[in-house]
C-alpha cells in the first residue's frame, strides 16, 4: 500500500519527508519520491528502489523548500520504474499529486485527457489526477480539487502541491486513510500514524468524502461537498510500534481486520452492471476462454487451499476440468498440459520459487499461464500471460489472512466470468453471485465482532496438542485452510479431514475431550455433516461447529457454535475462514509465541 507523507512549516521539508517516508517502510513499497515547491518552481525527484536510492539521488541535487509531498509507491497500474513513481505532475508542472488508492474510471478519464491534448508519461492512474488538475483549474486550488475528486471514483488519498497557492497544501480522503498532524509553526500529511509520531501526537483522523487545507499555521477540514467539518484534535498516545500496526498487537490481527477493504478493493471495477467483466484484464478472447478443456490450479501453502477452493467453484460454474496441484509437486509428476490447459499460478508474493518453477514448466509445455497475485510487477506476475492482482495491498505477517481471501475472490470472479463467456450462467445466477459478492465487506464484519466468543475458545484449546478440523465439500477446503494456521501459529498438532473420510481409520484417534472444529456451511451436505460430528461426539470430542445463521440443526449436535451469515454456498469459505484465522491467533498467543514471525518459517519461500 503506498505511503503518503506532506510538510508545510519553517523547516526544510526535505528531512521530514525523508524521515516520514522512512516510517512508513513497513507498509512495503518499490518505489520513492518527492516533489517540493522551491520558491520559483516544484521540483521533483523520484525513482524506482528503496528509499535510500532517493536518499542517494538526492544528496547530489538538495531539494530547497518548505512545502513539499512525499510517496513510497507499491505498484498498482504499471511496473515498478521511474516514470510510475510518484508525484505526478501535470504537463506544465503547475499541480504535484500524490495517491494512495485505486481510480476505477482512470481509463475511461484518461482517454478524455489525451483528446484534450494532455501527454501522459506514465502507466498510473494517478497520473490523470495531476492533468485533471490543470484540466479544470478554475483559479482557486479548493474548489479545483472539489471538481476533480467529483470525476474520480475508486478509492483515492491525495496530497496536492500547486505552484499557484504554494503556501498551502491539500490532502483529500476517499477510502484510504489519511491523517493530518497538527505542530507548531508546521503542519503534515501521513497515510499512518507513525510517520508524523517524531513530530506531534495532534492529530486529525479524515473520514471518507472529507478534505484538509493545510499552511503553516492552520488546519481547515472540510466535506468535497464544502461543509465545514469541526472536530476535535484527537491526541495519540501510542508509541511508534503499535502505530505501524494501526493500533492493534500484531500486523497478522490487523490484517485479519483490513478484510472487509481487501475484498472491497479486490471487487472494485470487476463487476460492471451487475456482471462480473475481467476482459480488460485478461487478454483471453471469447473464442480461446471456449476452447479451454482443463484448469490447473498450482500454489504453495494457503495459496494452494485457495487453489482447492477454485476446483469446487471452476469446475461447479464454468463446468472445466480442474485439477489442484501443490506446486513442488507438480513439475516433477510431468504433468499432461497442452494450449488448451489454463493454468493458473496463485501466490501473495509472487515470488514462490516453487509456483514460479512450475509456471515455467507450464508455460514450457505450451499452456495459457494466468497469475493471480498480490505483487504488482513481481515475477510471477511478469512471467505469466495474463495477471489478476488481489487487492489486498502488502502482507506483512508471515500467516497469510487477506491475501487469501481475496485470492478467493478473485477466484469466483474467474467462475463467473468464464461461466459466463462459455454460455453457462443464467442472468439470475449472475445477478444472484454479484450480489452476494456484494455483501460479503460487510458480512466479514460481522463475523469479525464475533472476536471475543472466538478468543474465550481458543485460548481453552491452547493446552491441547491434538485438534481436529472436519469438512465437506468447500467446508472440507476451508478446513485444511485452518489446520494449517493453526498449525503454524500456535504448533498445535491438527489434521482437517474430509468429514465421510474419518471413519476410514483416522476415527481411532478420536477420544475423550478431543477438541474438533466441525464447519457446517455447505447446506447441500448438512446433514451429512451432522452425521459425521454425531460419530466423533459419541466417542467423547468436544466440538465446536460452525453454522450458517438461522440453523436449527446442526447447533443441537455440538458443544459450541459459531455463527456465519447466510452467502451463497461458493462464497462461504470467505466468511469461515476468518474465525478460523482468529482462533489460530489467540491460541498462538495464549502459548506465547511470536504471532507475526512463528518460527522455521519465512514470508516468503524463494529457495524450491
Ligand atoms: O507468496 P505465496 O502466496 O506464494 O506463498 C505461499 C505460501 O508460502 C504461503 O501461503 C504460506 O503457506 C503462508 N504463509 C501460510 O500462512
Amino acid at each position: 500500500m503506498c505511503g503518503i507523507v506532506g510538510y508545510i512549516g519553517n523547516k526544510e521539508a526535505q528531512n521530514f519527508l525523508l524521515e516520514g517516508l522512512s516510517k512508513l517502510e513497513y507498509r512495503g513499497y518499490d518505489s520513492a519520491g518527492l516533489a517540493i515547491y522551491n520558491g520559483e518552481a516544484i521540483s521533483v525527484q523520484k525513482t524506482k528502489g528503496r528509499l535510500a536510492d532517493l536518499a542517494n539521488k538526492i544528496s547530489s541535487n538538495v531539494m530547497k523548500g518548505s512545502i513539499g509531498i512525499g510517496h513510497t509507491r507499491w505498484a498498482t497500474h504499471g511496473k515498478p520504474s521511474d516514470e510510475n513513481s510518484h508525484p505526478h505532475l501535470d504537463g506544465t508542472e503547475q499541480f504535484a499529486v500524490v495517491h494512495n488508492g485505486i481510480i476505477e474510471n482512470y481509463m475511461d478519464l484518461k482517454e478524455e485527457l489525451i483528446e484534450k491534448g494532455h501527454v501522459f508519461l506514465s502507466e498510473t492512474d494517478t497520473e490523470v489526477i495531476a492533468k485533471l488538475m490543470a484540466d479544470l483549474y478554475d483559479g482557486d486550488l479548493v474548489s479545483t480539487v472539489r471538481k476533480v475528486a467529483k470525476r474520480l471514483s475508486g478509492a483515492f488519498a491525495l496530497g496536492i502541491l500547486s505552484k499557484h497557492e504554494p503556501n498551502k497544501l491539500v490532502a483529500v480522503r476517499m477510502a484510504s486513510p489519511l491523517v493530518i498532524g497538527v505542530g507548531e509553526e508546521e503542519n503534515f500529511i501521513a497515510s499512518d500514524i507513525p510517520a508524523i509520531l517524531k513530530h506531534t501526537r495532534d492529530v486529525y483522523i479524515l473520514e471518507d468524502g472529507e478534505m484538509a487545507v493545510i499552511t503553516e499555521g492552520n488546519v481547515e477540514l472540510s466535506t468535497l461537498d464544502g461543509a465545514e467539518v469541526n472536530r476535535e484534535v484527537m491526541r495519540v498516545s501510542w508509541d511508534i510500534e503499535t502505530a505501524e500496526k494501526g493500533g492493534y498487537d500484531h500486523f497478522m490481527m490487523k490484517e485479519i481486520y483490513e478484510q472487509p477493504k481487501a475484498i472491497r478493493d479486490t471487487l472494485a471495477g470487476r463487476i460492471r452492471n451487475n456482471q462480473v467483466d475481467l476482459s480488460q484484464e485478461i487478454g483471453l478472447t471469447v473464442e480461446q476462454l471456449k476452447g479451454i478443456e482443463k484448469i490447473q490450479f498450482v500454489a504453495c501453502g494457503t495459496a494452494y487451499h485457495a487453489g482447492l477452493v477454485g476446483k469446487y467453484v471452476l469446475e461447479g460454474l464454468a463446468r472445466i476440468p480442474v485439477e489442484t496441484d501443490i506446486a513442488s509437486e507438480y513439475r516433477y509428476r510431468n504433468p499432461i498440459v497442452d494450449e488448451k490447459t489454463l493454468v493458473v499460478v496463485v501466490s501473495q508474493s509472487g515470488e514462490t520459487a516453487d509456483t514460479l518453477a512450475a509456471l515455467r514448466e507450464a508455460k514450457s509445455k505450451g499452456a495459457r499461464v494466468l497469475a493471480i497475485t498480490n505483487v504488482v510487477g513481481s515475477s510471477v506476475a511478469r512471467e505469466a500471460d495474463d495477471v489478476l492482482i488481489t487487492w489486498a495491498g502488502p502482507e506483512i505477517a508471515v500467516a497469510s489472512t487477506k491475501a487469501y481471501t481475496s485470492q478467493l475472490i478473485v477466484v469466483y470472479l474467474l467462475g463467473a466470468y468464464l461461466a459466463k463467456a462459455r454460455g453457462l450462467l443464467s442472468e439470475e445466477t449472475m445477478t444472484e453471485l454479484v450480489t452476494n459478492l456484494q455483501q460479503l465487506p460487510e458480512q466479514a464484519e460481522k463475523v469479525l465482532a464475533q472476536e471475543q466468543t472466538v478468543e474465550a475458545y481458543a485460548r481453552s484449546i491452547a493446552k491441547h496438542h491434538n485438534l481436529f478440523f472436519l469438512g465437506r465439500g468447500l467446508d472440507y477446503a476451508v478446513a485444511l485452510e485452518g489446520s494449517l494456521k493453526l498449525k503454524e501459529l500456535s504448533y498445535i498438532h491438527s489434521e482437517a479431514y474430509a468429514a465421510g473420510e474419518l471413519k476410514h481409520g483416522t476415527l481411532a484417534l478420536i477420544e475423550e475431550g478431543i477438541p474438533v472444529i466441525a464447519l457446517g456451511t455447505q447446506k447441500a451436505v448438512l446433514d451429512k455433516m451432522i452425521s459425521n460430528i454425531q460419530e466423533v461426539k459419541a466417542r467423547g470430542a468436544y466440538v465446536l461447529g460452525f453454522a450458517p445463521e438461522g440453523d436449527n440443526e446442526l447447533k443441537k449436535s455440538v458443544d459450541e457454535v459459531i455463527y456465519i451469515p447466510v452467502t451463497h454456498d461458493l462464497l462461504a469459505p470467505v466468511l469461515t475462514v476468518i474465525p478460523l484465522q482468529l482462533i489460530s491467533y489467540y491460541a498462538c498467543q495464549e502459548r506465547g509465541y511470536d504471532v507475526d514471525k512463528p518460527r522455521n518459517l519465512a514470508k516468503s519461500v524463494t529457495v524450491e
